[in-house]
C-alpha cells in the first residue's frame, strides 16, 4: 500500500481553480482538501503549482504494428507522459490496418507489454467490414474511426451504402476524418498540371480545401442526424464547418467536434518556415480559420482538444510535395502549447481541462478518469505557469527525433505527472520504475 500527499496545489477541475491538497492512496484519489497526512506518507509540496487531471488525447498515431521506423507505442507514450498526457486513444491506420477484433487484440497485447500511458484503440471502418464492426464492443475498442477522406494509410470509406450501414448500426462512437477525396484529387491534378512534382507546400490548404472539408463534414453530420448516431468529427480546420456544430455542454450532444493543438497554433504563414514539417490532413489553413477555431473552443462549439499526433521521419518529410507524408509529432507538447496560449489570454485553465480531459472522458465513457474526484484514478499533472520549456533535440522524446517546435520557448512547464497514483515524470525526467499504464475501460457513452 502506498500513499502520496500533494500539498499546496491549485486544483483546476470542473470549471474552477482553487487551493487544495490531494491525498492519493495506491492508484486512487482518496481525499481532496485539507486533512491529516497519514503516517508513512510521502509528501510533495507543489508550492502553488496548478494540478490538472492528466490529459486524455483522443487522437494519436503510434504506428504499431508495422510502421515502427516512425514510432512505437513505447516511445510515443513516454513522450506523452513527459507532456502531461496520461491516456490516449490510438488510431487504426497501421500495417496491417486495425479493422477487426484480432488486430485490436494484437495491439492490446503490444500495449500491455510496452505502453507508458493508459491506452485505448479505435477499430477502423472499411467499405466492407460492417459485419465485423457490429461485433466490436466497448471491451474491444473506444470507437469506430471512419476515414471519410483519404489520408495516411489506405483506409478511405467512400461507398455510400457502407457509410449508411456504419451510421445506422454502430455500437460505439463514430469518429470521422472529413475531407471529400474526389475534390482533393481534382485539385491535385490541377496543381500537378501546373507545377509537376514541385508543387509548393503553400498549395496544401488549397488542394485540401475548405470546400473539401465542408462537403465531407456536412455529409457526416447529415448521416448522424438521419440515423441518430453518436458522431465525433475529428480535427476541424475551417471557420465554415463550425456552423454544423452547436454550442453547449457535451452532455447534451450526440454530435461533437474536435480541434487539434496545431490547428489552434499555426496558420498558413507558417509554411514559409516549416514547409512540409507541418503538412497534415486536414491542412493548416488561414489565420482567420485558426481564430474562428479558438473562438469555437471558448464558446463550447468545439468539445475536445487533441493532437492527431502523427510522427513521420525527417527523411520522409524532406520529400517533394506529393511524397512527403502528412502528419506531425505533437503529443509531448500539446499541453505546453495550450499553457502558452493561456498566457496570451486565449483560454482559461478550466477551459483547457474541460476540452482535453473532462470531455474526452465523457464522450468515450472512460471510466473514473478525466476528473479530479475522490475515488477516481490518480492520473494527475502538475504544471508550473512560471516555468519555461525550451524545446531542443534533447527535450524531444519522439522516436522520429524532431518537433516543429525545436527552438521554441513555451511559457509554462510540466513539473510532475502521476499515472494511476505512480509518479512517472518529475522535474524534467521520466521516473524509472515498473510501468503503471492500464487499458482504459469504456462504458457506453
Ligand atoms: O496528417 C495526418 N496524418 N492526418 C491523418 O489523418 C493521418 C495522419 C497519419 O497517420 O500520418
Amino acid at each position: 500500500m502506498s500513499t502520496l500527499h500533494l500539498v499546496n496545489a491549485q486544483l483546476v477541475n470542473e470549471g474552477k481553480t482553487f487551493a487544495a491538497d490531494v491525498l492519493v492512496r495506491n492508484d486512487r484519489i482518496e481525499r481532496i482538501g485539507t486533512g491529516p497526512t497519514p503516517a508513512g506518507t510521502k509528501t510533495i509540496d507543489l508550492a502553488g503549482k496548478h494540478l490538472l487531471p492528466g490529459l486524455i488525447d483522443d487522437q494519436v498515431h503510434c504506428r504499431e504494428p508495422g510502421l515502427t521506423h516512425k514510432a512505437t507505442l513505447a516511445t510515443e507514450s513516454l513522450a506523452a507522459l513527459c507532456g502531461g498526457v496520461t491516456s490516449f486513444l490510438d488510431m487504426p491506420n497501421t500495417q496491417p490496418p486495425t479493422v477487426d477484433r484480432a488486430a485490436l487484440a494484437d495491439k492490446r497485447r503490444i500495449a500491455a507489454a510496452t505502453c507508458h500511458v493508459n491506452y485505448g484503440f479505435y477499430v477502423g471502418a472499411t467499405n466492407t467490414n460492417l459485419e465485423e464492426l457490429k461485433q466490436v464492443g466497448p471491451g474491444d475498442a473506444c470507437g469506430i474511426k471512419v476515414f471519410m477522406g483519404a489520408s495516411t494509410g489506405n483506409m478511405l470509406v467512400d461507398d455510400p451504402k457502407a457509410l449508411e450501414g456504419i451510421f445506422a448500426e454502430a455500437r460505439l462512437p463514430i469518429a470521422t476524418h472529413c475531407e471529400y477525396s474526389p475534390l482533393i484529387w481534382e485539385n491535385e491534378q490541377r496543381y500537378r498540371a501546373k507545377y509537376g512534382e514541385d508543387v509548393p507546400i503553400e498549395a496544401h490548404p488549397l488542394i485540401r480545401s475548405v470546400e473539401a472539408c465542408y462537403r465531407s463534414s456536412s455529409m457526416a453530420v447529415g448521416l448522424a442526424k438521419r440515423y441518430g448516431a453518436r458522431l465525433h468529427v475529428l480535427h476541424l480546420t475551417t471557420a465554415r464547418e463550425l456552423e454544423l456544430f452547436e454550442p453547449g455542454p457535451i452532455e447534451r450532444k450526440r454530435i461533437t467536434a474536435e480541434v487539434c493543438a496545431h490547428h489552434l497554433w499555426f496558420d498558413q504563414s507558417s509554411y514559409a518556415t516549416l514547409g512540409a514539417k507541418i503538412k497534415c490532413n486536414p491542412a493548416i489553413k488561414t489565420a482567420a480559420d485558426r481564430d474562428a477555431l479558438r473562438r469555437a473552443v471558448v464558446e463550447d462549439r468545439i468539445d475536445v482538444i487533441a493532437t492527431d499526433h502523427a510522427p513521420h521521419t525527417l527523411e520522409e518529410k524532406a520529400r517533394k510535395y506529393f511524397e512527403a507524408p502528412s502528419g506531425l509529432p505533437l503529443v509531448q507538447h500539446s499541453l505546453l502549447m495550450l499553457l502558452d496560449q493561456h498566457a496570451d489570454g486565449l483560454y482559461t485553465l478550466p477551459k483547457i481541462v474541460q476540452k482535453a480531459a473532462h470531455n474526452p472522458a465523457l464522450l468515450f465513457g472512460i471510466a473514473e478518469r478525466g476528473f479530479i474526484r475522490e475515488g477516481y484514478f490518480a492520473d494527475l499533472v502538475a504544471v508550473d505557469l512560471e516555468g519555461v520549456t525550451r524545446v531542443d533535440t534533447e527535450q524531444v522524446r519522439y522516436k522520429c527525433g524532431w518537433s516543429p517546435f525545436l527552438g521554441t520557448e513555451f511559457r509554462g512547464s510540466v513539473f510532475l505527472t502521476l499515472l494511476n497514483g505512480v509518479t512517472v515524470y518529475r522535474d524534467g525526467q521520466p521516473v524509472d520504475g515498473p510501468r503503471a499504464a492500464r487499458a482504459l475501460e469504456f462504458r457506453a457513452a
